[in-house]
């Protein structure tokens, strides 16, 4: 009944009404069997089995970050739910994955993929029923928000796919995947506090749109996140949790709460909240669950069919990624790495960016004498997981992730110096290295020498941390210890510079790109351990660059729409974020959404459409996701792409949507489409987009449905979002 659009409707204006009986998946949903299995063992516990199920057992009471209850009728384990979307948490024997921002630059979704699945092998090693990632909020609106880098890019779109991606990974592994922080989660200032008050189309259109893929993607769990929303708790909001999440998307999972996100026993019961975490606060308090929702539930405040329901969907979740058989035990010191760093140096490598090379003076030649110039070429406190770093809540040293929860220890960590060096000596070049940010010492080690190699920073994390003044969110958008200061003063003693920045997000690089010295910019990103073979990789040309920006660096953070908001934030940029709202108002970026050079030249030819897409709603029945005709394709466009240049190359070739003009007011463009393609030179290959109907649709307010505009879309096809190559259009009637 709940998966067809018409109960939807009927079950929002009724959000409590749950007719005494959990959800019925759809037949032929993998979540079909799952549910059976569950509602078979739902009938053999107690209402403490039950509460003990749906109740984490209290901070630092367990074996894992979070922990349930066993139930021992039905063989159900103490579940281990642990951090983080990047790898294990507090583990001495995992690989630390790349963050997801540096995933994303790749824009491969096989290398994405194959990252969620090396994380669910390492996570079911070790015992982790429950990995608290992927991260699809923060999406990123604000480029100063601490935790924008654990996720992947303010595109919607690209996040979206890649949290499928990663889901997939995940849970084909036999890990249950958890979609966070639902929603509307994109600051740390005040994170817990605050009230986003985001209009609903853009709630729709964009803040939610991921977490569709996510559930679409059958993913386990969603997080529900600290902040309010129109000042009601994330974690106790009916419109968020019930309306929009497990009816209009049809989630049959479980929300569990962030850590200490709870905020009463009955109200979150009743809005669709189904497990506790990690059961009480930091300091054994707040128990609003446990014993008090036992109260709850033969006081009848909270409907026995409610905490059926929510026990149905955390053990749904357990049958369906296969974890009633032959599950590990908790384990925290196992080696579980395997050769999983193959997957950190490929996205280290591939989601570097390169964002300058004049006169080609990358990839290197055969410098014989070549200066490396920063702190962070060497190991320092960040990288040997030093106990005065915590959670990598410092910026000493090579940068490899930013701070926080969203973090794991490093098994090694190659810095830049330690892969220069290496690749100097073989190739008989000096290298002097001047490790820390002295102007003077920089420079006099760049004088006379062939190249200088000077790298820079930009960190920010997690709320409970402050480095450096930064408590979570950026305090600006400047190069972290003078880093911009350092490269004038190199550029001052040599004219073949080379930048390479190490970032969690954008930084002002205007002085530096001013600089005739500065003949590359080497946008690294977060390469955790393979920070040092990644950029050896490009800068001699083992491959050739192929990663592009997932967000838009700007000429001055003024030209940025949004800021960190000191109370409640309204939204009221809406739709138009990053590289929507620079078109939008006409602003020229310094690097725009989606740019990337590369050492070879690829030409873009023969646009082709294909299209059957109708205007109207979407009115299939709901499926997990949304309505199920929103996932089906509904138009195809392909191109040529053909490799000019001399070596080979990948290209990622974007497609972007221009809605008709009978839409309301949208984005000038908006990514649709996105197909990277591995050309050897002189070699030709087509890019292909598969539009689904989703991807053509506008969130209706007044009707409150998904609808395909009727008119003209225009259909621009190219190397980033704004070095368009081809245009066309279809007609939709
Ligand atoms: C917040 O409230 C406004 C006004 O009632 C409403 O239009 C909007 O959809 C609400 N947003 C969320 C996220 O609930
Ligand atoms: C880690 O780095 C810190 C800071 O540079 C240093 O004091 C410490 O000795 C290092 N520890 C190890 C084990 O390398
Ligand atoms: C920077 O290095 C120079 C020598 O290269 C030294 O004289 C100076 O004291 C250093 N400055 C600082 C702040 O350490
Ligand atoms: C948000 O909107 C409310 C209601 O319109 C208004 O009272 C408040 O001042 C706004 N807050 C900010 C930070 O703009
Ligand atoms: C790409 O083409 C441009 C001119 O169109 C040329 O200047 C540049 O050298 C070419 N780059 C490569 C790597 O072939």
């Amino acid at each position: 009944m709940l998966y067809t659009a018409v109960a939807a409707l009927a079950i929002a204006t009724t959000p409590f009404v749950r007719a005494g009986s959990a959800v019925t998946p759809p037949a032929g949903s993998p979540w079909a069997t799952a549910y059976s299995k569950a509602q078979t063992a739902l009938a053999k516990l107690s209402l403490q089995d039950k509460v003990g199920i749906v109740t984490g057992v209290g901070w630092n009471k367990g074996p894992c970050v979070g922990n349930t209850s066993p139930a021992s009728s039905i063989s159900y384990p103490q579940l281990c739910l642990q951090d983080s979307p990047l790898g294990i948490r507090f583990s001495t024997g995992n690989t630390a994955f790349t963050p997801g921002v540096q995933a994303a630059s790749t824009w491969d979704l096989d290398l994405i993929g194959q990252r969620g699945q090396f994380i669910g092998q390492e996570n079911k090693a070790a015992g982790v029923h429950v990995t608290l990632g992927p991260v699809a909020g923060p999406l990123g609106k604000t480029p100063q928000g601490g935790r924008n880098w654990e996720g992947f890019s303010p595109d919607p779109y690209l996040t979206g796919l890649a949290m499928a991606a990663t889901i997939n990974g995940i849970q084909g592994a036999g890990v249950q995947a958890t979609a966070k922080h639902y929603i509307l989660n994109e600051q740390e200032l005040n994170r817990e506090s605050m009230s986003s008050n985001a209009d609903d189309r853009t709630l729709h259109e964009l803040y939610a749109w991921p977490f569709a893929d996510a559930v679409n993607a059958n993913v386990a769990a969603v997080m529900c996140s600290y902040n309010r929303v129109n000042s009601t708790y994330a974690c106790e909001d009916t419109y968020t949790l019930q309306t929009l999440l497990k009816n209009q998307l049809g989630f049959p999972g479980y929300v569990m709460t962030d850590w200490n996100a709870q905020h009463s026993t009955v109200q979150s019961a009743l809005a669709g909240l189904d497990m506790s975490m990690p059961g009480t606060d930091f300091n054994g308090g707040s128990l609003y669950w446990g014993s008090a929702l036992t109260n709850a539930v033969n006081s009848n405040q909270v409907p026995l069919s409610r905490l059926n329901d929510m026990v149905t969907r955390i053990l749904a979740a357990w049958y369906l990624t296969g974890q009633d058989s032959g599950f590990p035990s908790v384990s925290f010191s196992r080696n579980v790495q395997g050769s999983h760093n193959t997957n950190v140096r490929s996205i280290a490598r591939d989601g570097i960016v390169l964002l300058k090379n004049t006169g080609n003076i990358l990839p290197l030649k055969t410098p014989s004498s070549i200066a490396l110039i920063g702190s962070a070429t060497i190991v320092g406190a960040h990288a040997n997981n030093s106990a005065s770093c915590s959670d990598h809540g410092c910026n000493l040293g090579a940068l490899g992730m930013g701070w926080g929860s969203g973090t794991a220890n490093y098994p090694y960590f190659v810095a830049p110096y330690d892969a220069i060096n290496t690749k100097a000596s073989s190739i008989g070049a000096k290298l002097t290295l001047s490790s820390t940010d002295n102007t003077s010492a920089g420079a006099s080690a760049a004088s006379g020498k062939d190249v200088a190699i000077v790298v820079i920073t930009a960190d920010s994390g997690e709320g409970y941390i402050t480095v450096e003044g930064n408590a979570g969110d950026r305090n600006d958008l400047n190069a972290w210890h003078s880093g911009t200061a350092l490269v004038q003063a190199v550029a001052a003693a040599n004219s073949n510079v080379i930048v390479v920045v190490h970032s969690v997000g954008a930084i002002n690089l205007e002085q530096i790109v001013a600089l005739s010295q500065v003949k590359a910019i080497v946008w690294a990103g977060l390469p955790s351990q393979e920070n040092g073979n990644a950029l050896v990789d490009i800068l001699w040309g083992a491959i050739s660059p192929s990663g592009k920006l997932v967000y838009t660096i700007a000429k001055s953070p003024s030209d940025y729409n949004t800021r960190i908001s000191s109370g409640d934030d309204n939204y009221s940029e809406g739709l138009f974020i990053d590289y929507k709202h620079f078109d939008d108002a006409g602003i020229t970026p310094r690097y725009e959404f989606g740019f990337g050079l590369s050492y070879t030249n690829f030409t873009y030819s023969g646009l082709s459409i294909t299209s059957n897409a109708k205007s109207g709603p979407a009115t299939g029945a709901v499926v997990p996701g949304g309505p199920s005709d929103l996932f089906q394709d509904v138009a195809t466009v392909t191109v040529s792409i053909k490799n000019t240049g001399a070596v080979t190359g990948a290209e990622v070739a974007q497609l972007y949507i221009t809605y008709p003009s009978s839409a309301p007011r949208t984005p000038v463009r908006q990514l649709r489409g996105f197909d990277k393609l591995s050309l050897t030179a002189g070699q030709s290959g087509t890019a292909t987009f598969n539009i689904r109907k989703r991807d053509l649709t506008y969130w209706n307010v007044a009707s409150q449905q998904w609808v395909v505009p009727s008119g003209t879309f225009g259909v621009s096809v190219g190397a980033s979002s704004r070095d368009l190559r081809l245009t066309g259009s279809f007609t939709v009637s």
